[in-house]
């Protein structure tokens, strides 16, 4: 089959860490006979460096035409020391966001056995761990009014959610857990926030549709604390923006590396992948990031695709990768794989498995 891509590298260690996820969807097209049209566009700091725009029109166009979006990663140190930067790389990401529509962000956090090593929790608590956090991703404070007074002295961000940006998110939240093992843990700030209290009556009410989905409820101070304490508790977490891209960040340490944490974007009419990492500003050109959120990224978008084999193939070598120790510096500092090197090995075990399967 034939699929347009659009590929967004961005900024900073983006264009390395996508370049061995396209090399792994070119060896996926090589095994299984797909062919991935690639549409390569800017977003981000070099957009802002090329056109003035963190979100050039034609990226816009791109992205809506597409079957799916392959995204790298966004920001650079220039904009983040100067507070009164007024058009910033991040602007980029968060408008494509909410041009396309795409208000759940699905973020899966796994603790691999031949990490568990690597993580500094404990075995015990951190084995097993298997949690899809469903962040809300275009609504909350992120989206809010922002204002800032004339003296600079007051600086104000308005937070709201409807039912309607709750009830989209939470029925997708309530099919995922009814698919693994029923469990949805809503995350908030109910005793505080009122948008917090609209989620939990949303949610309460909804979950009357999914009977066999057992629903829990916790303080997001609180999730903070038992992810780390006990996260085999949570199946599904559904939160807000704000709440989802903190906690994802503190999750990733289960499973060993941020550098391994995949997501996906999702809306009516898009999606959109991407790892959960930031652009990594002091190893851009080095080629020493871990590329295997990107990877796992691309997997997830095969998943989109209808491509489940396809995906699982790669899932499995990322796996072995892990496995043998075929692993950039993040993971394991004495093992200093290099970025493309990773990205070889998962390439050449994909056409590994066609190998197996003709003999
Ligand atoms: C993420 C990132 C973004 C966010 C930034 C780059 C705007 O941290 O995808 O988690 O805060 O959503
Ligand atoms: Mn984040």
């Amino acid at each position: 089959m034939r699929f347009n891509i659009t590929v967004i590298p961005g900024d900073g260690i983006g264009p390395e860490v996508i370049d061995q996820a396209k090399k792994v969807l070119q060896a996926i097209g090589e095994v299984y006979d797909h062919t991935f049209v690639y549409d390569e566009v800017l977003m981000g700091a070099c957009a802002i460096d090329e056109t003035g725009n963190p979100l050039p029109e034609k990226t816009l166009a791109s992205c809506k035409k597409s079957d799916a979006i392959l995204f790298g990663a966004i920001g650079d140190p220039k904009y983040d020391n100067d507070p009164s930067a007024k058009v910033r790389p991040e602007q980029g990401l968060l408008k494509l966001r909410k041009e396309l529509g795409l208000y759940c962000n699905i973020r899966p956090v796994k603790a691999y056995d031949a990490l568990i090593k690597n993580s500094p929790l404990k075995e015990n608590i951190i084995k097993g761990t298997d949690i899809e956090i469903y962040r809300e991703l275009t609504g909350g404070i992120y989206f809010g009014i922002k204002e800032l007074s004339d003296d600079g002295k007051i600086a104000f961000d308005g937070c709201s959610y409807s039912v309607e940006e709750i009830e989209r998110m939470g029925h997708l939240a309530f099919k995922s857990a009814r698919n693994r093992r029923k469990k949805l843990t809503l995350v908030d700030k109910a005793n505080v926030l009122e948008t917090s209290r609209l989620w939990r009556k949303t949610i309460t009410a909804l979950a009357k549709e999914y009977p066999d989905v057992e629903v829990d409820t916790m303080f997001v101070d609180n999730a903070a604390m038992q992810l780390i304490l006990n996260p085999k508790q949570f199946d599904v977490i559904l939160t807000e923006n704000l709440f989802g891209d903190i906690l994802s960040d503190e999750a990733s340490v289960i499973g060993g590396s941020i550098g391994l944490l995949a997501s996906a974007s999702v809306g009516d009419k898009a999606a959109l992948f991407e790892p959960i990492h930031g652009s990594f500003p002091q190893a851009k050109g080095k080629d020493i990031a871990n590329p295997l959120a990107s990877i796992l990224s691309a997997a997830m978008l095969l998943r989109h695709l209808d491509l489940e084999t396809e995906a699982t193939v790669i899932e499995n070598a990322v796996q072995k990768s892990l496995e043998l120790g075929i692993t950039t510096q993040d993971i394991d500092s004495e093992n200093d794989f290099t970025t493309s090197k990773v990205g070889d090995f998962i390439t050449d075990y994909i056409h590994n498995q066609e190998d197996s399967n003709i003999n």
